[in-house]
C-alpha cells in the first residue's frame, strides 16, 4: 500500500543547505546588469498602459501585457511550450521530470525545465484517497517557490544535476530553461542575476504575479495559456493504447469514500495526444501547463499516466527507452567514482539506510536486518569489509544502534561516509555550478544574450549535491548494495547500478 503513498516521500537530506560561496569579482558587474534590468523592467511596466489592478487569470486583457502571445514577431517564434509542477523530494521530482519529457515528446512541445525544488516546498497529497492539491494550486505553489529560489540565489536547474544531453542533442525533445522562458514570458531580462535584496522585492512580486495566471483551475485561460485541469482524481493519460478514449479506469473511488467525501470523481482513461494534441483546443496555446505529473502503479492501474510503450510510434518508443534511466551529469558521476577509487580504495558494500521521516521511522528493524544478513553472507575474508554508508541518521545517533555496533567493530568492518562539509562535496558543487548544463541547451532566441546571463550571474549559494554523489558512490560498490525498502533513493541507485553508470564514466582530469 505504501508504495503508492510516496507522493511525499522524503529525502534524507532536506535540500535547503545554505553554503555561501566566494563572492565573484564579477559581482559588481552583475549588480550593474541587475540595475539596468530593473530599470528595463520598471519602464516595461510603466509603459504598459493597462490597469494597475492585480492580474486576474481570467482577464483577457492579459495578453496585451504579454505581447509575445499575440503577435508573430514574438520572441517565441511560434514555439510551443509545456510546463508542469513537480513536487516533493528529489527522486519524485526526477520521475516527474521523465514524465514531462515524455509528454513534451508526445505533444511535440518544448519542455520548460524546472529547477530542483526544496524537499518540503510543495506537496501533492494522496491520489488513492482522492485528496490532492488541484493542478492550479500546485502550479502556483511551484511557480512561487521557483521565484523564491531565484530571489535567494539558490536556483539549480534540474538539468544542472540530471544529464539530458543525449535527449536534446537528438531531435526527440526540445527544452528551454525556466529562467529563459520566464524572462520572455514575463518580460523580465536577466532575473537570474537578481540577488536577495529589498530593492528587488517588487520585481519578484511581479514575477509571482506573472505566474499567477497558471492558477486557473481548468481549461483555456487566454490565447497564451492552456491550463490542464485534469488530475489523478479524474484522469489516467494514455497514448495509442487501443482503448476507446474516455473509458473508465479500473480504479474508482469506493462507495465509502464517495459517501464520506461526497466525491463525484470518475476516473477516465484518456489519450493525451487526442485530448491535448493537434486539433484540440489546447494545441493553439503557446503554453500548455500541467499540474503534477506524478504517477505510480496502484491496484493494477496507474494513478495518472499509463504510458509504458508506444509500438506504433517509433519516435516515442525510443524516447521511452531513453528516459528509463537518466544519469547524473558527468561532474557528479565522476566524483562518486573518484571517492570510491581514491578514498575507499577497496571493494566495498553500499548501505543506504533511510531511518528518519515518515514511514521509515518505524522500520529500523527491517532496514538493519537486511544489512546484517548481507554482511553475514560476506564475512569470510580476514580483512575488514569496507562499507559506504549513506543515511539520514546523524552520526551522533549511531551509538545505540546497529550502525554504532559496526563502527565499533573496526576489526571486521571499515565504514566510509561523505559529509556536506567534505572538500570533495564542495568541489563537486562548484563544478556543477560552473558547468551550468541547464543553460547550455535548448531553444534560446538569438537576441536574448544567454551567454552574458550565464557568465555574469554566479549563484551565490552552492547547491547541496551530497545525495547525488552518494548515489554515484553506491553505483560503484562492487560488493553489492543494500537499500531501504520503499525508498525511491534505493530505486534510483539500483537503476544506476543496472545501467553500469560507474564503469562507463572515466575519472575527470582536474
Ligand atoms: C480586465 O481588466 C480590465 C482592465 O483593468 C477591467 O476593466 C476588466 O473589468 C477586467 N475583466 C475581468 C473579467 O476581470
Ligand atoms: C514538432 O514541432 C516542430 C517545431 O514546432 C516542427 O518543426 C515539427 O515538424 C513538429 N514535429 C512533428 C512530428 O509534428
Ligand atoms: C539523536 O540524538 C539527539 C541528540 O542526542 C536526540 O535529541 C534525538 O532524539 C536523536 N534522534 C534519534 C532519531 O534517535
Amino acid at each position: 500500500m505504501n508504495h503508492f503513498l510516496h507522493t511525499s516521500r522524503p529525502n534524507p537530506k532536506p535540500w535547503p543547505t545554505k553554503k555561501p560561496s566566494h563572492r565573484s569579482p564579477l559581482l559588481s558587474l552583475s549588480l550593474l546588469a541587475l540595475f539596468a534590468s530593473l530599470l528595463f523592467f520598471l519602464s516595461y511596466y510603466s509603459l504598459t498602459p493597462s490597469s494597475p489592478s492585480p492580474i486576474s487569470p481570467f482577464n483577457r486583457t492579459l495578453s496585451s501585457r504579454f505581447p509575445q502571445c499575440t503577435s508573430s514577431q514574438a520572441p517565441f517564434l511560434g514555439e510551443k511550450f509545456l510546463w508542469y509542477a513537480p513536487h516533493s523530494g528529489f527522486s519524485n521530482q526526477v520521475s516527474e521530470f521523465k514524465n514531462a519529457i515524455l509528454m513534451a515528446g508526445i505533444l511535440n512541445r518544448t519542455l520548460i525545465v524546472p529547477p530542483v525544488l526544496d524537499h518540503h516546498a510543495v506537496a501533492l497529497g494522496s491520489c488513492p484517497k482522492f485528496r490532492v492539491s488541484s493542478p492550479g494550486e500546485i502550479r502556483v505553489a511551484v511557480w512561487n517557490h521557483v521565484v523564491e529560489l531565484l530571489r535567494t540565489g539558490r536556483y539549480v536547474s534540474m538539468a544542472d544535476i540530471i544529464d539530458i544531453s543525449s535527449l536534446v542533442s537528438s531531435p526527440i525533445v526540445r527544452a528551454i530553461d525556466f529562467r529563459v522562458f520566464a524572462s520572455l514570458w514575463c518580460g523580465v531580462k536577466d532575473f537570474d542575476c537578481f540577488l536577495a535584496s529589498n530593492e528587488q522585492s517588487s520585481l519578484f512580486d511581479s514575477l509571482k504575479q506573472c505566474g499567477s495566471l497558471l492558477s486557473v483551475l481548468n481549461g483555456k485561460v487566454d490565447i497564451c495559456t492552456y491550463a490542464v485541469g485534469e488530475d489523478c482524481r479524474t484522469t489516467v493519460w494514455t497514448y495509442q493504447n487501443g482503448d476507446k478514449d474516455g473509458v473508465l479506469d479500473s480504479f474508482q473511488p469506493d462507495e465509502q469514500l464517495r459517501k464520506k467525501k461526497k466525491i463525484s470523481h470518475i476516473r477516465r482513461r484518456r489519450d493525451v495526444y487526442k485530448t491535448l494534441g493537434p486539433g484540440s483546443e489546447a494545441e493553439s496555446a503557446p503554453l500548455l501547463a500541467f499540474g503534477s505529473l506524478f504517477t505510480s502503479p496502484y491496484r493494477g492501474s496507474e494513478s495518472y499516466i499509463d504510458i509504458h510503450e508506444a509500438p506504433r510510434d517509433q519516435r516515442i518508443q525510443s524516447l521511452i527507452d531513453k528516459i528509463a534511466f537518466l544519469p547524473f551529469v558527468p561532474e557528479i558521476v565522476s566524483m562518486g567514482k573518484e571517492f570510491a577509487e581514491k578514498n575507499i580504495g577497496a571493494p566495498f558494500l553500499c548501505a543506504q539506510l533511510r531511518l528518519l521521516d515518515g514511514q521509515f521511522k518505524n522500520h529500523w528493524k527491517v532496514t538493519f536486518l537486511g544489512l546484517k544478513q548481507k554482511l553475514e553472507s560476506l564475512r569470510r575474508s580476514p580483512h575488514p569489509i569496507h562499507i559506504f554508508v549513506m543515511t539520514d541518521l546523524p552520526e551522533g545517533n549511531w551509538t545505540v544502534n546497529y550502525l554504532g555496533e559496526l563502527a565499533r567493530d573496526s576489526h571486521n568492518f571499515k565504514l566510509h561516509l561523505l559529509r556536506e562539509e567534505d572538500e570533495l562535496v564542495i568541489e563537486t558543487a562548484k563544478k556543477v555550478m560552473a558547468a551550468g548544463h541547464g543553460l547550455r541547451f535548448g531553444f534560446v532566441p538569438e537576441d536574448f544574450g544567454i551567454g552574458g546571463l550565464k557568465k555574469h550571474c554566479p549563484s551565490e549559494i552552492l547547491p547541496d549535491v551530497l545525495l547525488y554523489i552518494e548515489e554515484s558512490v553506491c553505483s560503484c560498490a562492487s560488493l553489492g548494495f543494500v537499500g531501504t525498502a520503499g525508498s525511491t533513493i534505493a530505486e534510483s541507485v539500483e537503476l544506476m547500478r543496472k545501467s553500469g553508470t560507474c564503469s562507463k564514466q572515466s575519472l575527470t582530469k582536474s
